[in-house]
């Protein structure tokens, strides 16, 4: 794809009209600035495809969590949302952490607000707090121990079987969980507005349509899309599926970003992104991982802005959270991408 940034275009000011000064190639530039900076670039799976390209490390939230702690870089340049550079700087308070638009957010964060979880938490004080890593640093602070869908069950798995637990901020999520562990959990009322718009009469047609195509759906689904799929797990999880079972034609059911990287990996097979209410898989893509573009990375890299910041109070609270998941996730396998 070509991603150069004419004179005449000036989307960002980039190249003032008229002026005759050369297009800037964004790729070139950013591997400038890269070098420059002393900087890795972290991108999600369900960021757009020319992001995954650039990036030194694609992976789902637990690897992301893993390289930012473990990077000798002096800049982490983020591409994901809010709550997945925090935890970057969090696990790495020395490097400058930056995100290409400080307005990527997630309706899980939203849904839960600091104040309101330790509300909910001293009203059950015998409980434990497993909390999703979708949320703020300042809920990570409030919490026993974060989890990301890939490590989740094999926490869950080490807690003495008596012991109480409360699940947030997503609901559909915490009751997967809960049917796979056989763990009773108190669930926080947080959706994702991404999986929550699959529909299961458009995504019974299309398993009418394609009979043998297993579908794979994250377990950020409702449960009555989790009904029809024939694999459940978190992004990492659904990659490898997609790429170690046989079946040449898949279903999708979660961020149809992903499908960049099960069509790189195995260009042969047809990957199928579950449709939303109109039939049409458009509508699941994350509106915030869309904000961040090959542009705003190359000006977060030259300006080293947006910067995330978090208050060192909380940032130390968070940290025994987020350790506390690096330890019991142990070595949860991860598919082997680009940077491994
Ligand atoms: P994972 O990549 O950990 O499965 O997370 C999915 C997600 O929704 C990130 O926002
Ligand atoms: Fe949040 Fe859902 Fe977007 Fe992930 S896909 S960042 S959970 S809104």
């Amino acid at each position: 794809m070509d991603v150069r940034v004419g004179a005449g275009l000036n989307p960002l000011g980039l190249n003032p009209l008229g002026l005759g000064i050369p297009a800037v190639d964004l790729k070139e530039e950013i591997a400038r600035l890269k070098k420059e900076r002393n900087a890795v670039i972290l991108a999600h799976y369900y960021q757009e495809p020319a992001l995954q390209d650039i990036a030194d490390f694609v992976g789902d939230s637990l690897d992301l969590s893993r390289k930012a702690a473990a990077t000798d870089a002096d800049v982490i340049a983020f591409c994901g949302v809010k709550f997945m550079a925090e935890v970057a700087k969090i696990l790495s308070p020395q490097k400058t952490v930056i995100l290409p638009d400080l307005k990527a957010g997630c309706s899980l964060e939203d849904s839960c607000p600091p104040e309101e979880f330790a509300r909910f938490r001293r009203a059950h004080p015998d409980h434990i707090s497993l909390t999703y890593i979708n949320c703020s640093a300042a809920v990570k602070a409030e919490s026993d121990i974060i989890v990301t869908s890939s490590s989740a069950e094999k926490i869950i798995n080490q807690l003495p079987a008596d012991q109480k637990i409360l699940f947030a901020p997503d609901k559909h999520l915490g009751a997967w969980l809960s049917r796979k562990t056989g763990r009773d959990m108190l669930l926080w009322d947080g959706t994702c507005i991404v999986h929550e718009k699959f529909s299961v009469t458009e995504l019974l047609k299309l398993k009418a349509h394609y009979p043998a195509a297993p579908v794979l759906a994250h377990p950020e689904c409702p449960a009555a899309i989790l009904d029809l799929a024939h694999y459940i797990g978190a992004t990492s999880g659904i990659l490898s599926y997609a790429l170690n079972n046989p079946e040449p034609v898949m279903i999708v059911a979660t961020e149809p970003n992903i499908i960049h990287q099960m069509q790189l990996k195995a260009p042969h097979k047809t990957f199928i992104g579950a449709p939303g209410a109109d039939g049409n898989c458009g509508c699941n893509m994350c509106p915030y991982m869309a904000l961040n573009t090959l542009e705003k990375l190359y000006l977060c890299l030259r300006d080293l802005s947006p910067v995330i910041t978090v208050p060192e109070d909380v940032r130390l609270r968070a940290r025994v959270s987020l350790d506390r998941m690096l330890e019991m996730a142990g070595s949860v396998s991860a598919v082997p991408v680009r940077g491994d």
